[in-house]
């Protein structure tokens, strides 16, 4: 069983689109988890920005049943992967770290397909559709490549 958790900072735009990228293209793996949060607390509780649900429907994925929650110490032991969106959301998570291990979770999601250029998921909440799509677009081939390793 492997456990991955994908982190922004509301888990309304970033991450719901990546657990619902990701866990398509698992296509229901059983083997796998994937679950998202955010470092913030200011939408806790809430479901996912309508432009994210709409973009996501837009290419067969529905996301309108997530609700944001934020990230917490204790994420370091149920999951086995925490992927951050940006370096910001890095930083956010491995400050709560209790361990080198915890850090050693912690990767950015880009880093996937462009490894170690350390670029971001830019946060999309202040931009247009067009932000909405570029942000599909990063996290549909991340999410490519991270299913390849369980399926
Ligand atoms: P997310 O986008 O981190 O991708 O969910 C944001 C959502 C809300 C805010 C910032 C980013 N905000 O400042 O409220």
């Amino acid at each position: 069983m492997t456990r991955i958790l994908m982190v922004c900072l509301g888990n309304i735009c970033r991450s719901p689109l990546a657990e619902g990228i990701l866990k398509t293209k698992l296509k229901g793996a059983a083997h796998v988890v994937v679950d998202s949060a955010g470092t913030g607390a200011y939408h806790i509780g809430k479901g996912s920005d309508p432009r994210s649900i709409a973009v996501a429907k837009a290419h067969g994925i529905d996301i309108s049943s997530q609700k944001a929650r934020q990230f917490k110490a204790s994420d370091f032991d149920t999951f086995d992967v925490i992927y951050a969106m940006d370096t910001s959301n890095y930083n956010n998570i491995t400050r709560l770290a209790r361990t080198a291990e915890d850090s050693a979770k912690v990767k950015l999601v880009l880093n996937e397909i462009t490894p170690q250029e350390d670029l971001n998921v830019p946060d999309p909440y202040y931009g247009g559709d067009q932000s909405f799509e570029n942000v599909y677009q990063m996290l549909d081939q991340a999410c490519t490549t991270i299913a390849k390793k369980y399926i």
